[in-house]
């Protein structure tokens, strides 16, 4: 019951859409142009840095303010399973996020949220996340290639931590959450599957240069 109440609430909390919010005070739906994407890239294609810095920031805080909160109710009284209700927080984060209702269910792509979600829950996978998004977004100027990366280490460390008992989870609980986490990184692939189309031709948008 509590996973399904974390993930619920984490869908409402992904419903606010920062990208769409911005746009519509501005009077632009981001997701008409650029990539068609509601999330920081494409605000920052479309709309600037700043909108991008403000788009980020709102993706990101959502899911961090979720996952608190739900470590804040679950922590003290329920304790083994708390991380594992934080996961479900914030997958519903990023659900509501990539699939909102009110909008077709045509949202973003849940990096900037699931990126909220790993410093909530490890800081040794957020600083090998940051360190790899960073690096390969310096040399390809390509996001999706960070973003891809981010989930990949994000699955990659959280199974090795785990099976190293690094993690605060252990048992059947530690299972479950490798499916989490799995679900994470599966989200992200398919919702990048057109990125990885153009990149496997060679046609992904670079920073620096003109979108599609
Ligand atoms: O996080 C989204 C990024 O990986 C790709 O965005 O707009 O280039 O499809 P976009």
């Amino acid at each position: 019951m509590e996973r399904i109440i974390c993930l619920l609430t984490g869908y409402v909390f992904g419903l606010i859409q920062t990208g769409y919010i911005y746009g519509k005070i501005i009077h632009k739906d981001i997701r008409q142009y650029g990539s068609g994407n509601s999330g920081t890239t494409n605000a920052l294609r479309v709309l600037g840095k700043k909108a991008g810095v403000i788009v980020f920031l709102g993706d990101f805080l959502k899911a961090v303010i979720l996952c608190l909160l739900v470590k804040f109710l679950y922590g003290k009284t329920m304790p083994e399973m708390a991380p594992l209700l934080m996961l479900y927080g914030g997958l519903g984060v990023v659900l509501g996020h990539n699939y909102p209702f009110y909008l077709k269910f045509k949202g973003g792509k849940g990096i900037a949220a699931t990126s909220g979600v790993i410093i909530t829950m490890d800081w040794r996978i957020t600083l090998v996340c940051l360190a790899a998004f960073v690096i390969s977004v310096a040399i390809t100027r390509i996001v999706s290639i960070g973003s891809l990366l981010v989930v990949t280490v994000f699955l990659g460390m959280w199974i090795g931590l785990g099976l190293a008992g690094l993690l605060p989870l252990s048992g059947p609980y530690l299972t479950e959450s490798f499916v989490v986490v799995l679900v994470f990184t599966a989200l992200a692939y398919w919702r990048h599957r057109a990125n990885i189309k153009r990149l496997i031709n060679g046609t992904e948008n670079r920073f620096g240069s003109k979108n599609k």
